[in-house]
C-alpha cells in the first residue's frame, strides 16, 4: 500500500505528544508525515519541520494557510494530525474538515459541546473520518477485555470503579515550570483542568470497555493546591442507563502515583481488572472462582484483540504501541474509503468523534454538577 500523506498541527520543539504521535505512526509505517505547522512561532515551524524532513514548501506559518494550500495540491495530506493544546482543536478541526481533509485529534476534543457536535456534524456530512487519540482503549488487553463484555462473559454489569491518580502538579508551579503551564490556565485548558485531562481517559475507557451509556453524574472538582483556579482532583459518583452504578476519582495531586489509570468493573457472572501501569495483563474473576491473569499475545486472546498484539508475550509493549494501534485502524479504514470501497463497523475500530462528543459532555456536566453544589446532573 502506498503511504498516505499526513500533515501535523503542534508537536513543536520540546512539545511532548506531537512526537509520541509521530514515532506511532511510524511503527506501522503506513503514513508519512508531509506538511506541518509545528508551533505559532514561524521561525520555530520551519526550523523544526526541516530537521522532520518536510519539504519547505510544505511548512506553514498557520493551520489555515494549511488546510487551503493543502487542499488544493494534488499530492496533499489526505489527514491532519491535531496535537495543539485544548483551545484550540475546535476550529484546527474544523479548517481541515472543512476543506475536505480527515482528521485525528487528541483529547478533549473541545471545551464545548456544540463545537463538538458541529464537527461530528461535518464529518457525518461530508463522509470523513475522525479519530480521537484516547490512547490506552489502543492495548489489546483492553480490546480483549471489551469483547468478553460484549459476549456476556461478565453478566450485567452491576458497578464500574476506576481512577486515574498522578503528582505531577502536586506542588505549585509557576509559569517557568517544565511542566506544560497551559494545563492550568482556564483560557487554554478551558473549564477543567485534572478531569478535562485525565477524568477524559477514564470516562472513554469505562465506555469503550463496557459499553455503558452514562444516564447521570454527580462530581465534586477540587483545587487542592492553593492558588489553583482551575480542579487538580475530581470525584464523579455516575449512573448508567440500565441501571448499573460508577465511581470515578482523577487526581494530579496524588504523590506516588505516575499514569495510574486503572479499571475495574464487576459484572453479574464476573469481574475484571486492568491497570494501564501493567497494560499486557488483565485480571478476570468468573463467579466462584478464582481469579485468572491474563497475558497478551496468549491463546485466550481473540483475534480481534491479538491482531493488535506486536510480539510475544512477555516482551513488553507501552505507550506507542497503544498510539499506534489507533492510527492502524484509522489509516486502513482511510486507504479503503479512498479506494471507494464501503467500511464495516470492525474498520471502524479506533475512538470517534462521536465518543469525543460523549467525553466533553461528561466535563461538561461534572463541571456543571460541582459548580451547583455536587447534585445529579443528567447527562
Ligand atoms: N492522549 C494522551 O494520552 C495525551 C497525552 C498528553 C497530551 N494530550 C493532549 O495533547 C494536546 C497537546 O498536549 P502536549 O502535552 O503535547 O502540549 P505541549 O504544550 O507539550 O505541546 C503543544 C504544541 O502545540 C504547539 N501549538 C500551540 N498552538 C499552536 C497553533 N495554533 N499552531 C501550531 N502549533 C501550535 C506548541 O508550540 C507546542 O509545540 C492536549 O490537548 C493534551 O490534552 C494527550
Amino acid at each position: 500500500m502506498e503511504k498516505i500523506a499526513y500533515g501535523m498541527i503542534g508537536g513543536g520543539p520540546g512539545a511532548f505528544i506531537g512526537d509520541v504521535h509521530r514515532k506511532a505512526i511510524r511503527i506501522d509505517g503506513l503514513a508519512q508525515l508531509k506538511a506541518g505547522c509545528f508551533s505559532r512561532d514561524a521561525a520555530k515551524s520551519k526550523a523544526f519541520g526541516a530537521e522532520l524532513g518536510v519539504a519547505e514548501d510544505r511548512l506553514y506559518t498557520d493551520y489555515q494557510q494549511m488546510a487551503k494550500a493543502e487542499a488544493k495540491r494534488s499530492d496533499g495530506i489526505k489527514f491532519a494530525v491535531c496535537v495543539t493544546p485544548n483551545a484550540s482543536h475546535y476550529e484546527i478541526c474544523k479548517a481541515f474538515l472543512s476543506e475536505g481533509i480527515h482528521v485525528v485529534c487528541d483529547k478533549p476534543l473541545t471545551w464545548t459541546i456544540e463545537q463538538s457536535q458541529e464537527l461530528a456534524d461535518i464529518c457525518k456530512k461530508k463522509g470523513l473520518l475522525f479519530a480521537v487519540t484516547y490512547t490506552y482503549t489502543g492495548y489489546p488487553a483492553v480490546k480483549q477485555m471489551r469483547k468478553m463484555v460484549k459476549d456476556g462473559m461478565l453478566g450485567n454489569i452491576r458497578f464500574v470503579n476506576a481512577e486515574y491518580p498522578q503528582d505531577w502538579l502536586a506542588n505549585p508551579v509557576d509559569e517557568h515550570s517544565s511542566i506544560a503551564p497551559w494545563r492550568m490556565d482556564p483560557k487554554v485548558s478551558g473549564i477543567s483542568n485534572c478531569l478535562g485531562d485525565i477524568g477524559s481517559h477514564i470516562e472513554n475507557m469505562v465506555a469503550t470497555v463496557t459499553g455503558l451509556k452514562i444516564k447521570r453524574v454527580c462530581a465534586r472538582l477540587d483545587s487542592l493546591v492553593e492558588g489553583r483556579t482551575l480542579d487538580d482532583n475530581a470525584s464523579v459518583m455516575v449512573e448508567y442507563e440500565g441501571g448499573a452504578k460508577g465511581l470515578y476519582w482523577s487526581s494530579q495531586i496524588a504523590f506516588g502515583y505516575d499514569n495510574a489509570l486503572r479499571i475495574r468493573v464487576f459484572g453479574e457472572k464476573g469481574g475484571l481488572e486492568w491497570a494501564q501501569e501493567d497494560p499486557d495483563h488483565f485480571y478476570f474473576t468468573p463467579k466462584d472462582s478464582p481469579k485468572q491473569k491474563w497475558s497478551r499475545g496468549r491463546d485466550q486472546f481473540a483475534p480481534e484483540a491479538q491482531q493488535y498484539s506486536r510480539v510475544p508475550s512477555g516482551h513488553p509493549e507501552g505507550l506507542f504501541e497503544a498510539f499506534a494501534n489507533i492510527y492502524k485502524p484509522f489509516v486502513l479504514a482511510l486507504a479503503k474509503q479512498m479506494k471507494g470501497e464501503k467500511l464495516s463497523a470492525s474498520d471502524l475500530d479506533f475512538p470517534s468523534v462521536e465518543m469525543g462528543l460523549e467525553g466533553v459532555i461528561f466535563i461538561n456536566k461534572c463541571v456543571q454538577s460541582s459548580k451547583s453544589g455536587s447534585v445529579w446532573v443528567n447527562v
